[in-house]
């Protein structure tokens, strides 16, 4: 059995709209100027560079309010040594590395072929260095591309990455210089491997982020013990999946805490397979929900969790899911 398929099912979706979403309709949310469809937002990392699914029958980049596009570097990178993915309980460890084909060859080769009609793009920019952060946000910036979510959370690569988003001040360093290159929107998505969130976010916006991203990757480890070696072939990696769902839960709030009163929004994410999911991270502080990991086990997952929100705000008689965002009670 699948480590994450013992996740509840969606919530049932009787008598509720059916799973397209559609502009204009019940699920329509507004995100940093933008009008998506759904709050649904398919991760980096999850959905390659938008493609990936759309060969699976009955999938549809419709289904979804945007789509995140693989992190993309200045140059073109390899990734790391196998393995890099490894099950664990409820989730799963992935050491990538990065691997993609290099920001000018998306913006030429691979941003032609997506349909801009059928929902929105955002970039995943990452770097070794801010100088390189900038380069890609700057390529983006003279693209298609929806918005810019600045990936200053990895945890697989050796420089960079979280090194930036682990210490508010190279955080807000990124930030800032990415912000002078683009007018595009600017999403900062954070590590939840540091100390202390809150303080982050705050210099974040100071920065000039226009949204946030909660949470990357949980860093974390598999041993072989037949060999005594690390199962990754970069000796450790980001876990993710439902394992790491309340840790991902209280990250949200926290941001939230600070983000609230700018009206700053966030894409909650980690572990999320339903609606029930999607619902508490909304009342944790979410505006847009993320999938990655389930999609691994059950692709045509979007429909259900759109039927399972439609279903909620007719039951609960919110006019919207807005109405909900960040209204846990003390
Ligand atoms: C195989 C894999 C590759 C990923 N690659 C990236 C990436 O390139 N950039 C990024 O910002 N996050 C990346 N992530 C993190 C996801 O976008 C997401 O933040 C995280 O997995 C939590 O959500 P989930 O539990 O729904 O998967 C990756 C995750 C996985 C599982």
């Amino acid at each position: 059995m699948s480590a994450v398929s013992a996740a509840p099912p969606s919530t049932p979706a009787a008598g509720a709209a059916s799973g397209a979403v559609t502009s204009g309709g019940v699920l329509t949310t507004r995100f940093c100027g933008l009008e998506l469809a759904s709050p649904i937002v398919l991760l980096s990392g999850c959905v390659g560079f938008g493609e990936e699914y759309t060969r699976v029958e009955g999938f549809s980049n419709r289904d979804v309010g945007a789509i995140v596009l693989k992190g993309t570097t200045g140059a073109p990178r390899l990734g790391n040594p196998p393995h890099r993915v490894a099950e664990t309980y409820q989730g799963m460890l992935n050491a990538i590395g990065l691997q993609n084909p290099g920001v000018d060859a998306v913006v030429r080769n691979i941003l032609p072929t997506l349909d801009f009609s059928e929902t929105r793009f955002f970039a995943n920019a990452c770097g070794s260095t801010i100088d390189e952060y900038v380069e890609v946000t700057r390529r983006f910036d003279d693209s298609p591309i929806d918005a810019i979510e600045i990936n200053i959370s990895c945890p697989n690569v050796k420089e960079g990455g979280v090194q930036f988003g682990n210490v508010p001040e190279m955080s807000a360093r990124v930030v800032a210089a990415c912000r002078a290159v683009t007018k595009k929107p600017l999403i900062t998505k954070m590590s939840p491997n540091q100390t202390d969130i809150r303080e982050n976010a705050r210099r974040c916006i100071e920065a000039g982020t226009d949204a946030f991203a909660v949470i990357n990757t949980v860093m974390g480890m598999a041993v072989d013990v037949r060999t005594r070696k690390a199962v990754l072939g970069n000796g450790q990696g980001g876990l993710s999946g439902p394992a790491i769902k309340p840790i991902a839960l209280l990250k949200v709030r926290e941001v939230h805490e600070v983000a609230g009163p700018h009206r700053i929004p966030i894409i909650g994410q980690g572990g999320i397979c339903n609606s029930a999911d999607a619902l508490e991270f909304i009342i944790a502080g979410a505006s847009l929900v993320g999938v990655g990991t389930a999609l691994f086990y059950d692709p045509l997952i979007c429909p259900g969790i759109n039927r399972g929100l439609a279903a909620h705000l007719a039951e609960t008689g919110l006019e919207n899911l807005q109405q909900l965002v960040g209204t846990l009670g003390s």
